[in-house]
């Protein structure tokens, strides 16, 4: 079998997965913050040109405890939502160092951020009116469709022909008209091909049909180049990461000629979400059940599509590794099985035709590379709580940084 992730990275510290699981519960979300922190860096590192910043992309994962920690590091953020901002504000950002990235709000959900003095970028020109009615005299960012898409699923592709996103990139003229209109001065523009790239090719030629774009703006500050940077989630079978080295050199080298060409030193900025947190969280759950229905055998567990929803929404796949008395097994006898959850649908499926080492009910499984989107997109579906979540410190203990959802949490929105 190949090494496991857990243990190369000593992903668990002081701790092992049968004691967080004893100590904290069933399924649980644990984060290693040397992991997370590194990866911040390295993303702090993509360019080598010093006007660059990563914001990181919230959405992939809320926790405010992570959020502080990234925003320790330096990087600064992306909300997609009014809500987020909120967050942002109260992890102790402050609204310059926010960038509100839209699609389709309220004119209240805009107005909050004009209130709060948080930068926003529309995604239409509709939208653009609007912002220019709430922010007249003010400052406005706008979100093109550079009409290249990529990502690991069609679901997750946010430009090109085929999705809602972004400005058409002909239609400069039309967004300068508004912008007179509203005395309203465009002070930079972003955009967003995708989630997961692991070739950094489509993202560079993103990033030149997004600069194509800002050249036709004579003064702008910024120009956003999106996030989706993948992460191997195969690693089990050799996946390698993307190269951050040989991307650096071709983005840095596309950065600087287009700097000398436009004449002003203006701000890149990236919005990366996945390649901040994925690799910093495992999912633990527990096998209750193991069984052979018509030649299928099937491992039973808490993590149902309520928990991680990745497998079931995109067919995403997550290496697994299997846990004994804290113990990772990972020699001896293997099995194909299919790993399924507790919801009450045939659907409800982690990883099909999986071969691993032969499970056992007590055996704690761990989901590789979930702290990107896993409990962001967690719900209570079946009326499931909402796992615990933990970070294993740099020294090495562990951490709630979340409590599980209790009843109480569940039946409190409720008139009755
Ligand atoms: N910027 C914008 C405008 C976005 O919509 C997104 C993600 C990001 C940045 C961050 O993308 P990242 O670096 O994380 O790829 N739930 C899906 C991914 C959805 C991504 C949505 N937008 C998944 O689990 O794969």
């Amino acid at each position: 079998m190949t090494e496991y992730y857990s243990i190369k990275m000593n992903f668990f510290g002081n701790s092992d997965p049968e004691k967080l699981v004893k100590e904290f519960g069933s399924p649980l979300y644990v984060y290693n913050e040397k992991i997370l922190r590194q990866k911040c860096r390295d993303m702090k590192n993509l360019v080598d040109y010093p006007f660059f910043i990563p914001n990181y992309s919230i959405k992939a994962n809320s926790n405010l405890n992570i959020i502080k920690t990234v925003r320790e590091e330096g990087l600064r953020a992306d909300a997609m939502s009014a809500g987020e901002i909120q967050l942002l504000l109260h992890a102790g950002y402050k609204p310059e160092e926010l960038f509100f990235v839209p699609n389709n709000v309220s004119e209240a959900e805009l107005k909050y951020a004009v209130d709060n003095g948080v930068l926003v970028s529309v995604d239409s020109l509709s939208q653009l009116e609007l912002l220019g009615k709430l922010n007249r005299g003010g400052k406005a960012a706008v979100r093109f469709n550079p009409g290249v898409g990529a990502g690991h699923h069609e679901k997750v592709v946010t430009a090109g022909k085929k999705t809602k996103f972004g400005v058409n990139t002909d239609c400069v003229s039309q967004v300068k008209e508004i912008a007179k209109k509203y005395d309203l001065r465009i002070c930079g523009i972003n955009q967003h091909i995708g989630s997961l790239f692991m070739e950094g090719d489509s993202y560079i030629e993103g990033v030149k049909s997004i600069l194509a774009v800002a050249e036709q703006f004579e003064d702008i500050d910024f120009v956003d180049m999106g996030g989706g940077f993948g992460i191997p989630y195969r690693k089990q079978e050799g996946q390698e990461a993307l190269d951050l080295a040989s991307f650096r050199e071709k983005l840095t080298a596309v950065l600087v000629q287009w700097t000398e060409k436009y004449g002003k030193k203006i701000l890149f900025k990236s919005e990366p979400g996945r390649y901040i947190v994925a690799e910093s969280g495992i999912l633990l759950g527990t096998v209750y059940a193991t069984k052979n229905n018509y030649g299928n055998r099937y491992v039973g567990t808490d993590l149902g599509f309520n928990v991680l929803a990745r497998p079931v929404m995109y067919d995403s796949h997550h290496d697994i590794e299997v846990y004994r008395n804290g113990k990772p097994q990972n020699q001896g006898a293997t099995e194909e099985v299919t790993v399924v959850g507790n919801i009450c649908e045939s659907g409800d499926i982690i990883a099909k035709h999986r071969t691993l080492p032969a499970v056992e009910e007590g055996d704690i499984l761990g989901i590789m590379d979930a702290g990107a989107y896993g409990f962001a997109m967690s719900s209570n579906y079946n009326m499931r709580l909402r796992p615990a979540e933990v970070m294993i410190k740099e020294n090495g203990e562990a951490v709630l940084i979340r409590r599980r959802d209790t009843f109480e949490d569940i039946i409190a929105p409720f008139n009755i």
